[in-house]
């Protein structure tokens, strides 16, 4: 098994490669990431001499870059992560979203075609499906959902979902494609709710909730995420979409609350913003289908996952001081000098 995953710099992808290199003996990885200001290689060093990992700086956009590497390495399964995937970099300037999240999706699709890859897996969003209302708890997005995106982030994701479909049906091309609800664990970008409210917290800054932080997310642990990915390559059905969740709906304030009781910060650090514009109220993922067809099920147990991921952050300050800091950038940079 070799496979092409793209975005693996960042904090999905990332997880995913440690997490199929440790999983699968056999399983060989190719890492294709941009590096944009979310890409951090830090994460990815404790690979650099492992055999069975190679690293490569490019573009999805590219298709020189996609194709020569997809016709050198002969993968045959790719994984795509890239994309913009920051709601509110969307509302400041849609259009890197177009481009990464929608165009980018397009090479790799022809690309996937040309070299007959035997799965092509787009890593998709349960915001595509728009959002629902606070007063409904009976209500969950299944995969007959219709797709109603909000924000240009999430359009820009539901139209790569239509084109894998249109990929699928025109071309025959294998494609699945995973619709997952909000993921939290180690090596999250620092501008996320729940690494943010750890970093400003642990210096003792004013924590941001937008609105009232009566909002609701749908949170799984990454590693949860990484196996019902794994699942699906295993045994999915090309053409089919599978929803990823765990039934862990929590307020953006209950969120901020519980790191604050962890960390042993006041609640008097909770400074209420202004709320995001075209906010979705609330995402509530009905997972079933993973799990009556893939036998897949979530292991992470929300308060012990939460309780792991503060620690990890607390534990692992550098890591997201460096990014915070930007210096970061100069050892994505020093990893390609005189190349
Ligand atoms: P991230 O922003 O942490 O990482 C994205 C990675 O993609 C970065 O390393 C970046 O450098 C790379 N990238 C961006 N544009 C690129 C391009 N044009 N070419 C090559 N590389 C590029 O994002 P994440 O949170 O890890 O999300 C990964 C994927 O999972 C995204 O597609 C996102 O839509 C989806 N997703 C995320 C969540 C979540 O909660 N974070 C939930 C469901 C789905
Ligand atoms: O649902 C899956 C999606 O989850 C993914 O597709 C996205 O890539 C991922 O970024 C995430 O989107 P959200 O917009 O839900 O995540 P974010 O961490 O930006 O915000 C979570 C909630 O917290 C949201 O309701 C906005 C709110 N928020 C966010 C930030 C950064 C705050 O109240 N304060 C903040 O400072």
């Amino acid at each position: 098994m070799k496979i092409l995953v793209t975005g693996a710099a960042g904090f999905i992808g990332s997880n995913f490669v440690y997490y199929m290199l440790r999983k699968h003996p056999e399983a060989e990885i190719v890492a294709l990431d941009a590096l944009t200001y979310a890409g951090d290689l830090e994460t990815l060093a404790p690979l650099k001499d492992e055999p069975r990992f190679l690293f490569v700086r490019g573009n999805i956009c590219d298709r020189n870059t996609v194709f020569g590497l997809l016709g050198d390495t002969g993968c045959d399964i790719v994984v795509n992560f890239a994309a913009e995937s920051h709601v509110d970099r969307s509302i400041e300037d849609p259009s890197i979203f177009v481009e990464s999240n929608v165009l980018g999706v397009q090479v790799l699709l022809d690309a996937c075609r040309e070299y007959g890859v035997e799965r092509f897996h787009q890593v998709s969003t349960d915001e595509v499906y728009g959002d629902l209302p606070l007063d409904r708890p009976d209500l969950f997005f299944t995969e007959q959902t219709p797709l109603n995106p909000s924000s240009p982030y999430s359009a820009t994701k539901a139209s790569a979902d239509l084109l894998a479909r249109a990929y699928y049906r025109t071309f025959g091309l294998p494609v699945t494609i995973s619709r997952c609800s909000n993921n939290y664990g180690p090596y999250q970008f620092p501008e996320k709710l729940i690494p943010l409210t750890i970093a400003n917290a642990l210096a003792d800054r004013p924590v941001g909730v937008y609105g009232q932080g009566i909002n609701v997310r749908d949170w799984l642990y990454v590693g949860d995420h990484c196996s019902a990915i794994d699942r699906i390559l295993e045994d999915g059905r090309p053409g089919e979409v599978y929803n990823v969740g765990g039934h862990n709906e929590k307020t953006n304030l209950e969120i901020v609350r519980t790191i604050l009781r962890e960390l042993g910060k006041p609640e008097s650090l909770i400074t209420f913003v202004t709320d995001r514009a075209g906010h979705d109220l609330r995402y509530a993922i009905d997972p079933s289908t993973m799990g009556e067809q893939l036998g897949w099920e979530p292991h992470t147990d929300f308060e012990d996952g939460i309780r792991e991921t503060i620690a990890w952050y607390r534990d692992n300050g550098t890591w997201w001081h460096n990014i915070l800091d930007g210096s970061y950038r100069d050892f994505n940079e020093s990893m390609f000098r005189g190349r």
